[in-house]
């Protein structure tokens, strides 16, 4: 067969093997939907995804820098790979992510880790970066934007149930919580289009997803009104009368109508922003789930007002029984940092007074990390010792897991709707060791309150809704059975 010149350039271009990538995650949720955002970018430029960092071409890793272990983490999982590029050296290692964005170019110069560092608001430039890499030479873009929410992006779900999904409804924080990076690694606060959101969340359920989790570092502070910084707001009210303006309640309610079979999470609340707008429109729809996620970091007023929280201990308590009032039954859980700057020991005791009050369902506890450059580092001393800072920590995570026992146990007894996603732990386990083909029979799914339940049926799939009567517990996982 004879070829045009122009023909056989476009076979060989076609028979060019695609470049593979890996992606791997560490960090938060909202990490997790930057990598199907990125996944999906890079497919689109004709790269292929892999599971196995040694078939890929280009290894990402996508980060975190919330307290110091997170980069160590990260750090030693870069010096594997760097080992690994000795038998590949055409493979590229990039940085993306938090890490990236704080620590820019000195992965590159300083600690000669690393090929590419993009930072989160860049991710749009990777395939072009990785052009110029093979080009030779190094590629870098950590500029951050005050309108990129990669809106019109559908991102190539990583998570695997098929059945939960993440949708990232804005980006960036404006909060400045003096012992936190994320306003220096996200940039400023920016809210995403309501409807892409809705056309994505309705996307998922239409593919089979039964639960989105809306994600945001404040998603109370919400606002659509046709993109730009909020403190337009007054002038873009005076000039659009006509103009519908979305809050967070208000997306809440339009991604709830699109089907009482779709469930709504979302993460992470804050106790400044939180309204009773918001609650009263969780507690108006079935399928908004009854848990809400509210950080209080500290039991005592004088550390939250180091912290920059934006409200006391008062206000805290007070946004609590909003939340048991309007929505009875609701799942509450909470971060807390044990020894921040300056925290004595009656403080202390005020945050575990304060876990004794409220009886959260779930308690993350962190010890207290200064980052470089936030307002902590610039103004306080980190002046609790590590161990001190350790055994304030051991103190919470005890009192929580009692706490956490005793809310589980309250549960027994009780019937739940359960949304299945999937099969329990122990069930895959067996499965693995016996190589058994026989259907998995024990199934995992969360109640409204977002606990996870486990229970036998082999009638029931991932996806299904069915209702559970909760017969033991443990201090993390409820056990039930089917009720027909
Ligand atoms: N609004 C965000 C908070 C992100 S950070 C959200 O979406 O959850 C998550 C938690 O990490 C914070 O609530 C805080 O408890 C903890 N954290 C943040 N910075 C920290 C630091 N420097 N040291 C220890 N814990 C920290
Ligand atoms: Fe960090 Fe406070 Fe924002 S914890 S992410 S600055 S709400």
């Amino acid at each position: 067969m004879n070829y045009t010149e122009t023909e056989k350039e476009e076979i060989i271009v076609s028979e060019k093997k695609p470049k593979k990538f890996f992606v791997e995650t560490y960090g938060c949720q909202m990490n997790v939907s930057d990598s199907e955002i990125v996944t999906a970018l890079l497919q689109k430029e004709g790269y292929q995804s892999s599971s196995s960092p040694a078939e890929a071409d280009v290894i990402l890793i996508n980060t975190c820098a919330i307290r110091e272990n997170a980069e160590d983490r990260v750090r030693t999982r870069i010096r594997d790979f760097k080992s690994a590029k000795k038998q590949n050296p055409g493979m590229i290692i990039g940085v993306l992510g938090c890490m990236a964005e704080r620590m820019k170019t000195k992965l590159l110069e300083e600690e000669n880790l690393v090929d590419m560092v993009v930072g989160p608001d860049a991710y749009r430039s990777l395939p072009s970066l990785i052009n110029d890499l093979e080009e030779g030479g190094k590629a870098v873009n950590v500029l951050l934007s005050r309108e990129e929410t990669y809106a019109d992006v559908n991102p190539v779900r990583l998570s695997g149930n098929g059945i939960t999904a993440f949708i990232s409804i804005m980006r960036g924080c404006d909060n400045m919580c003096s012992f936190c990076v994320v306003p220096f690694t996200r940039g400023r606060e920016r809210s995403r289009d309501p409807e892409t959101i809705v056309n994505e969340a309705r996307l998922l359920f239409e593919e089979g997803y039964r639960e989105v989790t809306l994600l945001g570092q404040n998603v109370d502070s919400y606002q659509w009104f046709g993109g730009g910084p909020k403190k337009d707001l007054e002038k873009v009210i005076a000039e659009n009368k006509n103009r519908e303006i979305v809050n967070f309640a208000s997306l809440l309610e339009k991604v709830a109508r699109i089907s009482p079979l779709l469930r709504i999470r979302f993460s992470t609340s804050n106790p400044q922003d939180m309204t009773d707008e918001v609650l009263h429109v969780i507690a108006k729809y079935h399928n908004i789930c009854k848990y809400v996620h509210l950080p209080m970091q500290s039991g005592s007023s004088r550390v939250l007002e180091m912290m920059n929280r934006g409200y006391n201990r008062e206000k805290y308590l007070q946004r609590i029984k909003a939340i048991r009032t309007i929505i009875p039954g609701c799942g509450i859980s909470t971060d807390i940092i044990a020894g921040f700057c300056s925290e004595t020991e009656e403080e202390h005791r005020e945050t575990i007074s304060l876990l004794e009050e409220v009886k959260f369902d779930y308690a993350y506890t962190f010890a207290y990390s200064e980052r470089p450059g936030t307002p902590a580092a610039k103004k306080f001393k980190d002046d609790v010792p590590e161990e001190v800072k350790s055994k304030r920590m051991q103190e919470i995570l005890a009192l929580q897991r009692r706490q956490s026992l005793e809310s589980n146990k309250e549960d027994i007894g009780k019937e739940f709707e359960v949304l299945i996603e999937g099969y329990s732990k122990h069930s895959r386990r067996n499965h693995l060791s016996t190589n058994s083909h026989k259907p998995i029979a024990e199934l995992m799914g969360r109640n409204t309150q977002n606990k996870a339940i486990v229970f036998t049926s082999e009638k029931y799939k991932p996806g299904d809704y069915v209702h559970v009567r909760i017969t033991k517990c443990t201090s993390g996982t409820l056990l039930g059975e089917v009720i027909n």
